[in-house]
């Protein structure tokens, strides 16, 4: 099958976009607010985008309480989302109001972080305290300016539990890091393996 996206009439039950530009990781947006109430919330329009500099972005469909907080302090966390915390991590997304934390409703433990205001997730195996470098809301192809806010942010410390980490690497394995899918699924990588990228055009990856 084929549709084009301008009048999105894709004849399926429910349109498949997301569904194919998944597995997508999911930030877990901690922030602090001005008055020192936290937030947090999972973004699945999420990703790294440079190793030099270390940085990250996460997109709301409009201003929402992470962006707003992110862009007000400057600051802003990624934890990393497992396979035990997804319970916990869609508690977190539910539309609180402002000033009310979803550590409390989602039952978990504000750990302190090193260089940032905003909290860390301590049941998580992983954060990245980050400072926003740029905010922008994206334009679409016929020009106007869409309702989403794209929040970018270099990552400025690293937490890790040593849990995760064998001979010096993090081993996802270990961390069973939760992705989401299109519709209400989600996926939990296992299944790990390594790949060598050829040395030369004609050079064979395989053993
Ligand atoms: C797994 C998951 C991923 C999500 N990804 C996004 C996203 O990328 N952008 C967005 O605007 N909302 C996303 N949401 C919805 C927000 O988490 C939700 O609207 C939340 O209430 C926002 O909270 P905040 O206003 O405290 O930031 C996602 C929800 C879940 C459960």
């Amino acid at each position: 099958m084929f549709y084009e996206t301008e009048d999105n009439r894709h004849g399926l039950a429910h349109d498949p976009f997301k569904a194919i530009v998944s597995p997508r990781p999911i930030g877990w947006i901690s922030t602090r607010a001005a008055d020192g109430t936290v937030n947090l919330s999972p973004y699945s329009f999420f990703n790294a985008l440079s190793d030099r500099p270390k940085l990250v972005m996460f997109s709301s469909v409009g201003m929402k309480h992470s962006a707003a907080n992110a862009i007000e302090s400057g600051e802003f966390v990624c934890n990393l989302a497992t396979a035990s915390l997804a319970r916990a991590l869609n508690r977190s997304s539910a539309p609180a109001p402002r000033g009310v934390s979803e550590f409390a409703i989602a039952g978990l433990t504000e750990a302190e972080c090193r260089l940032v205001a905003a909290p860390r997730v301590a049941e998580s195996p992983a954060a990245l305290e980050c400072r926003v470098t740029e905010w922008f809301r994206p334009k679409s192809l016929a020009g106007p300016v869409s309702e989403n806010v794209v929040v970018i942010g270099q990552v400025v410390g690293v937490h890790i539990d040593e849990a995760i980490l064998r001979d010096g690497r993090v081993r996802m394995e270990l961390a069973e890091p939760l992705s989401r899918l299109g519709y209400m699924d989600y996926a939990v990588t296992r299944d790990v393996f390594e790949l060598f990228r050829p040395a030369a055009p004609d050079a064979s990856d395989v053993d």
